[in-house]
C-alpha cells in the first residue's frame, strides 16, 4: 500500500521550497523504502532549486541521508527491514565495462528506483535529487543505494558520508592517493575541502596547507587538521604553497571550489610530477586556459574526483569505523541540526558561508 509523507519540494526555478504531501509507492523489485532519520543540506540541492542541474521540476530535494530500511521489494538480499543505512547516489550496476574491469567507482550505469514518488496534489511525478529525495520522512530508492552501517553512530553524522564529506575524504585518499609524508594543499575549505583535510591527515600527510579567502574557514580548517593556512585574498597562494614546501610545491593539490582561477592555482602550486585533484564542481560556462607546454612540462597527473571515487560498500563502513575509533571526527561537520521546515533558511546560511553543514533531523 502506498503511503503519504511530508517532503521538501522545489516547485520551479528559483521558487522557494515548500513542504508538500508526497506519495511513496511500495518498493518494486530491487527497491527499498527508507525511513529517513537525518539529511544534510548540500549545494547540489540549491543548484536543483536554481535550475542549475536540469528543468525536471518539481524536485524532491535532499540526498545526504541516513535512515532505517522499512520495506524491500522482490529480490533484495543485501539489506533488510530494520537495517540502518547510509544512502548513496551511485548504486553501481556490476555489469558495465567499468564494473567488469574491477573499477566500479567509475560505473557508468548507476541506477535508482524505477517506481515514482508523486505529489498528492495533482499526482505529479517528482524528480528526487540525485535519485534520492531525502528531505522527506520516507523515500524510495534502489536497494543498491543503501549501505548498511553500525547503527550506534548518530544519524546526522552518518548521513554526511552520503555526499560532501565522502567526496572530500575520497578526493584525498582515493583520487589523490595521498600517502605518508606527503605535502598536500587544499584550495577552498568548505565542507568538501575540510573533508579533504581530514582525509589527508588520515592518510599520513606531513604538511597540510589550507587555502581560502575567508579567515573563518581557515580557522575551522586548522581544527580539522591543517598545519598551515593561507588567505588567498591577501597572499599569492602559489608562492605561499611553494615557500611552505621547500620551494617545490605540494605533492597533491586538491581543488575544492570548482573555478578556473583556483584550478590554475592548484595546477601551479604542485611540485613537478605532482597531482591535482578537482573535486569542486564547475558550471557549464567556465573555461580553462593553460599553456600546453606547462601541462606537458610539469608532468604528473590531473584528475577529477567524482563523489570521491568512492565505493559506498567499501568506504562507508570503513569511515564509520574510523569515526567510532576516534581517528576522524565526522561530527565536526555538523554545524547545526534543523527541522524539515528550515531548509530555505539553511540555503541562506550556506550562501553566507556560515555553516559547514546544516542537517535536517527527523
Ligand atoms: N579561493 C579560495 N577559496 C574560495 C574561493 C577562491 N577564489 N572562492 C570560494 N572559496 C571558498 C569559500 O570561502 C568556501 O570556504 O571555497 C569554499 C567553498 O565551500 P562551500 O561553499 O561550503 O562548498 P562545499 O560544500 O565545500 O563544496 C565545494 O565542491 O561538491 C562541490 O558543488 C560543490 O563546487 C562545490 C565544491
Ligand atoms: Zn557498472
Ligand atoms: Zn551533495
Amino acid at each position: 500500500m502506498s503511503q503519504q509523507v511530508q517532503g521538501v519540494v522545489a516547485p520551479g526555478k528559483n521558487e522557494p521550497v515548500r513542504i508538500e504531501t508526497i506519495v511513496i509507492p511500495d518498493p518494486g523489485p530491487g527497491e527499498a523504502v527508507v525511513k529517513i532519520q537525518a539529511c544534510g543540506v548540500c549545494h547540489t540541492d540549491l543548484h536543483y532549486k536554481q535550475g542549475g542541474i536540469n528543468d525536471d521540476y518539481p524536485f524532491l530535494l535532499g540526498h545526504e541521508a541516513s535512515g532505517v530500511v522499512e520495506s524491500v521489494g522482490d529480490g533484495v538480499t543485501d539489506v533488510a527491514p530494520g537495517d540502518f543505512v547510509i544512502l548513496n547516489w551511485r548504486a553501481v550496476c556490476g555489469s558495465c565495462r567499468a564494473c567488469l574491469r574491477g573499477r566500479p567507482w567509475y560505473c557508468f550505469n548507476t541506477h535508482n528506483a524505477e517506481r515514482k514518488m508523486t505529489l498528492l496534489a495533482g499526482g505529479t511525478e517528482l524528480s528526487p535529487a540525485l535519485g534520492i529525495g531525502a528531505f522527506a520522512e520516507k523515500t524510495l530508492v534502489a536497494a543498491g543505494q543503501c549501505t548498511k552501517v553500525d547503527p550506534a553512530v548518530a544519524p546526522a553524522v552518518a548521513g554526511l558520508l552520503g555526499c560532501g564529506v565522502m567526496a572530500g575524504i575520497g578526493a584525498a585518499i582515493n583520487t589523490g592517493d595521498v600517502g605518508r609524508g606527503d605535502s598536500v594543499a587544499v584550495i577552498g575549505c568548505g565542507g568538501v575541502g575540510d573533508a579533504a583535510i581530514v582525509g589527508s591527515r588520515l592518510a599520513g600527510a606531513a604538511r597540510i596547507i589550507a587555502v581560502d579567502i575567508d579567515d573563518r574557514k581557515l580557522a575551522t580548517a586548522k581544527t580539522m587538521g591543517a598545519t598551515h593556512t593561507v588567505n588567498s585574498r591577501t597572499t599569492d597562494p602559489v608562492e605561499a604553497i611553494r615557500e611552505l614546501t621547500g620551494g617545490f610545491g605540494a605533492d597533491v593539490v586538491i581543488e575544492a571550489v570548482g573555478r578556473p582561477e583556483t584550478y590554475e592555482q592548484a595546477f601551479y602550486a604542485r611540485d613537478l610530477a605532482g597531482t591535482v585533484v578537482l573535486v569542486g564542481v564547475p558550471t557549464p560556462e567556465m573555461r580553462l586556459e593553460l599553456p600546453l607546454l606547462d601541462v606537458f612540462g610539469r608532468g604528473g597527473s590531473l584528475k577529477s574526483s567524482w563523489y570521491g571515487d568512492c565505493l559506498p560498500s567499501r568506504d562507508f563502513p570503513m569511515l564509520i569505523d574510523l569515526h567510532q575509533q576516534g581517528r576522524i571526527d565526522l561530527g565536526a561537520f555538523v554545524t547545526e541540526t534543523i527541522g524539515l521546515g528550515d531548509v530555505e533558511k539553511a540555503f541562506a546560511r550556506m550562501h553566507e558561508g556560515d555553516v559547514l553543514r546544516s542537517v535536517v533531523v527527523f
